[in-house]
């Protein structure tokens, strides 16, 4: 079974992140990926210089037209922008529109440029409890808790506080990323409705990280369809990112914070061989 999957967020144009990483990360996990983008972004690696938003009227067109057609396994929900954009996906994902939906909290670029609008916090607040799945970072979780951004766990108690008060906010399951502590760990915190706990994973050392977070919850939406469970596809997806940021130095694009190698795994493929059995010359 190929999964067919969607992203529903912004373009980045440098391709590490936003719905050009997720379609590299659904590819690179053997889904199929559909998207509909709710804003394009100019943005590089070296950071985010404008934000052109999708009007809602028409992100919803893209979405009614994809799904009338196509049947979706899963949905990933990235970056939203504007409050309007926000709560016309808030409502889709209500009327169980889109299926089996992970939502990546977008606020804030890893480069410091905000992605989405202050009014809009409230509606994906709002949006917690009719997703599957959420996927905030540390800064995102205690804006989702109303937190000063002071107030940010910077440790796994703390985390476990956050990712539980995040249920109480009306999450199903929470993973919160703490992929900004430092340490020779990476470890998330995974919450559901037995508990939360800690999942652990190796810290690599690399600059070139724009982008994971996107990948990671792409990853997710990938496997969730072929595996029995939310925990078994979050576990394989940061296994598979664990190395695609260990394979990161291996490209060579732009001169900021670059993007990790999610094609790691099919390593240099599909550049050898000329010879085919479908193409020859006449
Ligand atoms: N250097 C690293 N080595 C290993 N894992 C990492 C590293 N940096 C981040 N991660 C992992 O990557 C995932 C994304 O975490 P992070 O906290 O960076 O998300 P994010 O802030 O949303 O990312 P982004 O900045 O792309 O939006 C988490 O599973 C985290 O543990
Ligand atoms: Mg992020």
């Amino acid at each position: 079974m190929i999964p067919v999957v969607a992203s529903i967020g912004g373009s980045d144009p440098s391709g590490g992140a936003g719905i050009q990483a997720d379609l590299k990360t659904f590819g690179a996990l053997g889904a199929y990926g559909c998207a509909v983008l709710t804003s394009l972004t100019a943005q590089s690696t070296q950071g985010v210089t404008g934000v052109h938003p999708v009007p809602a009227e028409f992100v919803e067109d893209q979405v009614r037209t994809l799904v009338a057609d196509i049947t979706l396994h899963a949905t990933k929900i990235g970056m939203l922008g504007t409050a309007t954009v926000a709560a016309t996906v808030g409502a889709l994902c209500r009327q169980g529109v889109l299926p089996q939906v992970v939502l990546d909290p977008v606020m804030v670029s890893t480069a410091g440029s905000r992605l989405l609008d202050r009014d809009a916090v409230d509606q994906v607040r709002g949006m917690l409890a009719h997703v599957a799945l959420v996927t905030p970072n540390l800064a995102e979780a205690a804006v989702l808790l109303g937190l000063d951004p002071a107030e940010q766990a910077q440790d796994l108690a703390t985390m476990k506080e956050h990712a539980r008060r995040l249920q109480d906010l009306g999450a199903r399951r929470v993973l919160l990323k703490g992929g900004h502590l430092d340490g020779d760990t990476s470890s998330d915190i995974w919450g559901d409705a037995t508990g939360v706990r800690v999942l652990a994973g190796r810290r690599v050392r690399t600059r070139h990280t724009h982008g994971t977070g996107c990948s990671l919850s792409s990853a997710i939406v990938a496997l969730r369809p072929r595996l029995p469970d939310w925990a078994s596809a979050v576990v394989g997806a940061k296994e598979w990112l664990t190395g695609a940021l260990a394979h990161a130095d291996e490209l060579r694009v732009g001169h900021g914070p670059g993007p990790v190698h999610h094609f790691w795994r099919q390593g240099a493929a599909g550049t050898g061989s000329t010879e085919s059995s479908h193409v020859s010359w006449a």
